[in-house]
């Protein structure tokens, strides 16, 4: 069995210092609060917000959510978001996605205010990226990532690193982010050819293209060193199962994250990190405009 790399004792080591700042941030003036917006009653978005409600009371922050109907029209919808953007006691928010098809035409991403956007995906977030700013907001997906790589010893500076999926969620920004940690990046797709070829040669290989157990031992080197990062989160035979075929590449591969107990769990995690970040930097602009209003 190849190593596991499990997000749980990472979670475990860092959850106290993120209880110890929100708790800070509270004496301090601003507790945290996340606000979600869900639009209908998926049930696989109700278990993610769920989960990241867990986490909320773990580092006793706030949460709301706002649940609207399905048949919301966009004026109502629209204005819960701006109400929301402008609510002083909430610190970040998102609207869970996916919404339903009629307020798909919306740019939702780009409503959000900026200042707390914890999912980290108002282009605000993704220039400072661009820019190899990783002081700030950053996407939670890849922001999991680079953490339970981190926290494993695993080496990223000069790696070859291939992504599978192009997701504005996961893939894009993720390429960008392991390019500034000065990887080798190949963003690989659905249109890509000879997958294998790429994959073969990686270090470490992130498949995130939302097919169950897409990544399979063919894709892989038989040398047995490769890292697979396994963003997937999909149900099979009433099972969840990830993008690549865990029982059957994972003796085969130096390390896999489980699913679930991987990526998952650190994309949370992520959250509540972004979660501290806006309340601080909306704590700060307050702070500033007090002492301002007193010269
Ligand atoms: N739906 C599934 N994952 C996510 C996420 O990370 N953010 C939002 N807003 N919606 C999601």
């Amino acid at each position: 069995m190849s190593n596991l790399l499990k997000a749980k004792p990472i979670i475990d080591a860092k959850l106290p210092k993120l209880l110890d700042k929100s708790r800070s941030l509270a004496q301090r003036g601003l507790k945290p609060k996340l606000c979600v917006i869900l639009v209908g009653d998926n049930p696989a978005s109700m278990l993610y917000i769920n989960n990241k409600r867990k986490k909320c009371e773990q580092i006793e922050a706030g949460f709301e959510l706002i649940q609207l109907a399905e048949s919301v029209n966009d004026k109502d919808f629209l204005e819960t978001v701006k109400r929301v953007n402008n609510d002083p006691e909430v610190t970040g928010c998102f609207v869970q996605l996916p919404v339903p098809k009629h307020l798909q035409h919306i740019d939702i991403t780009q409503l959000i205010n900026p200042k707390k956007d914890v999912d980290g995906f108002h282009l605000n977030t993704i220039n400072q990226l661009y820019l190899n700013d990783l002081t700030g907001l950053v996407p939670c997906t890849p922001r999991g990532i680079v953490t339970l790589l981190a926290e494993n010893k695993i080496t990223i500076q000069g790696k070859h690193v291939v992504i599978i999926g192009r997701s504005l969620i996961v893939g894009k920004p993720l390429s960008l982010i392991l390019n500034g940690l000065n990887a080798t990046v190949t963003l690989c797709h659905s249109h890509t050819e000879h997958l294998e070829s790429h994959t073969k040669r990686a270090d470490i290989i992130v498949c995130a293209i939302g097919i169950p157990e897409f990544l399979k031992e063919e894709h892989i080197s038989p040398e047995g060193k490769q890292i697979i990062i396994d963003v997937g989160i999909n149900k099979k035979d009433n099972k969840t199962v990830g993008d690549a075929d865990f029982e059957h590449i994972k003796d085969k591969v130096a390390a896999i994250t489980p699913v679930p107990g991987g990526v998952g769990p650190m994309t949370v995690f992520s959250l509540m990190e972004n979660l501290l970040k806006t309340t601080e930097t909306i704590l700060k602009d307050k702070t500033d405009e007090q002492s301002d209003s007193a010269i």
